[in-house]
């Protein structure tokens, strides 16, 4: 066989192959073997070391136009494949618009959401501002500026995680009313702060290490306990029905003085004594009291000329007797059902 008839055969028997290819990586080794190292042009153009310059200048000519043919050959093949996969992808993907639709489940607002949400509606109602704080908080606003100096026994009860010697995760609502005093700079204030903190407690049907306070402060001139008492009565009015009634037993909190605790007549029982109340016909709802004068004092307050009272109500808590929920612990496992029930309630 002459080198042209062997160039034709091989260009012909390509073109035979590439007609059966059915995929790109099959295209590149076919590619790879005839156009490669170890193929058939390489061995031609080897063998032409041995050949005259006019058989070189023949064999070379015609040996590049077989290549080039091939080479296009083998180009149109793969722009074929290219426009196959193209047109089955389109094919494939293409979307069924009579195909009826994923049903997207609806969710609900969390329960302790909404019950910040009622009661924030309920003080904007009543004049309050609704103030934010941060969650990691340091020892001086969490504690010193409420009164709580290091070393102070009342610190127990609110042990939480220390992040190092000088932040912690926030055990009160309250560093935020010395935050908003030192911004209102002397100035009246009412606002409300909603938020989550932090305890190291045990988790059990009533305590968990992470909760909700809602706490307020109200500052002006000659503001007294009458007022407290007259803001409370109507607070618990407002969330646990217009027959309740409330009562206040003395207390310490080192931010107040004088402090009480907040017992409202058991919404369940209309204070007749049933297991909510554990029979005594009174619910402990809320921590409150006048604001201390060091905490005025320590946030640029003169406790001559202002004064007021906080107050510090547990979200969990007005959630669970408000909707008869008994462990805690359902607010934060995520149970589906839980929450699916909480819906069909609301
Ligand atoms: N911060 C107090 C607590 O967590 C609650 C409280 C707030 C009491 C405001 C009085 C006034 O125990």
């Amino acid at each position: 066989m002459t080198i042209k008839e062997q160039l034709e055969q091989i260009v012909s028997d390509v073109k035979e192959r590439l007609i059966s290819i059915k995929s790109k990586v099959d295209l590149m080794n076919e590619k790879a073997n005839v156009l490669g190292k170890k193929g058939p042009f390489a061995q031609i153009m080897a063998n032409m070391r041995n050949l005259s310059i006019e058989e070189k200048k023949e064999i070379g000519q015609i040996t590049n136009v077989a290549k080039q043919e091939l080479e296009t050959a083998i180009q149109d093949k793969l722009n074929e494949l290219n426009e196959e996969e193209i047109n089955k992808r389109l094919l494939e993907e293409t979307v069924d618009v009579t195909m009826p639709g994923m049903k997207l489940s609806l969710g609900t607002i969390h329960p302790l959401n909404q019950t910040i949400m009622d009661l924030e509606d309920l003080f904007i109602s009543m004049g309050y501002e609704v103030a934010d704080g941060p969650e990691i908080e340091t020892d001086e606003y969490c504690f010193e500026k409420l009164n709580l100096p290091k070393g102070h026994p009342a610190r127990d009860m609110q042990d939480t995680f220390y992040i190092d010697t000088v932040r912690l995760l926030r055990s009160q609502t309250s560093p935020v009313q010395a935050r908003t005093m030192e911004l209102k700079n002397g100035q009246p204030i009412k606002i409300v702060c909603p938020g989550k903190v932090y305890r190291r407690d045990q988790d059990d049907a009533t305590h968990s290490h992470q909760f909700m306070q809602f706490e307020g402060l109200v500052l002006g001139h000659n503001i007294s306990m009458a007022d407290l008492k007259g803001a409370l009565s109507e607070i618990a009015k407002k969330m646990f029905g217009q027959d309740r009634k409330i009562r206040l037993r003395p207390s310490f909190f080192p931010f107040t003085e004088p402090s009480v605790e907040v017992d409202v007549s058991c919404m369940r029982c209309n204070n007749q004594g049933c297991p909510t109340c554990k029979g005594t016909g009174w619910i402990e709802v809320l921590g409150a009291g006048m604001v201390n004068n060091n905490v005025l004092r320590m946030s640029g307050y003169d406790p001559d000329k202002i004064q007021g009272f906080a107050f510090g109500v547990g979200v969990e808590r007005v959630a669970m007797l408000k909707y008869g929920i008994d462990d805690i612990r359902n607010f934060y496992t995520n149970d589906i059902r839980f929450i699916r029930k909480f819906k069909e309630v609301k």
